[in-house]
């Protein structure tokens, strides 16, 4: 598990949801810090991932924690920071493989469409899961080797 807190943030479509992985990482003493949004006004996607993409890019996180209503704008938002590689996620399986072998730094959820219990046994998997390396390092620097 990581050390540094969890950087988390949501738009307004997943305003509710970050709110309780909020509760459940505190419940489980999993330290985090709020990137926003603080109230649930309209705002844009990409401007809810920069902070936390930044966040994990300059080392202040090691994982962050994105939502938005579906998932997919504040992905791919995210995606467009070198360096990121953010795991849109509804299930539990694709949660554990994205970091088992993408070594995804931040999961996606979507607040409109992911239940809150559903949405805690994600982030915990994900959580738990250990990058596996080897054949998946090789091809995440392919990835990388895109960006460049
Ligand atoms: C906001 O209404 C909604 O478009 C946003 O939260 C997200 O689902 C975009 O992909």
């Amino acid at each position: 598990m990581t050390s540094k807190p969890i950087a988390i943030g949501s738009d307004h479509g997943g305003f509710e949801l970050k709110n309780h992985i909020i509760d459940h990482l505190k419940e489980k003493g999993i330290e985090y810090k709020d990137y926003g949004i603080y109230e649930e006004k309209s705002a844009d996607y990409p401007d809810c991932a920069r902070p936390v993409c930044e966040a994990v890019l300059n080392g202040d996180a090691d994982k962050g924690i994105l939502i938005c209503g579906t998932g997919i704008g504040i992905s791919i938002a995210a995606n467009k920071f070198n360096g990121i590689r953010a795991a849109l996620c509804s299930d539990v399986y694709s949660a554990k493989m994205s970091k088992e072998h993408n070594n995804a730094n931040i999961i996606c959820l979507g607040g409109r469409v992911t239940g809150r219990e559903l949405a805690f046994m994600i982030v915990d998997t994900w959580l738990e899961a250990e990058f596996q390396g080897g054949r998946h390092a090789e091809r995440i620097a392919k990835i990388h080797k895109i960006e460049d």
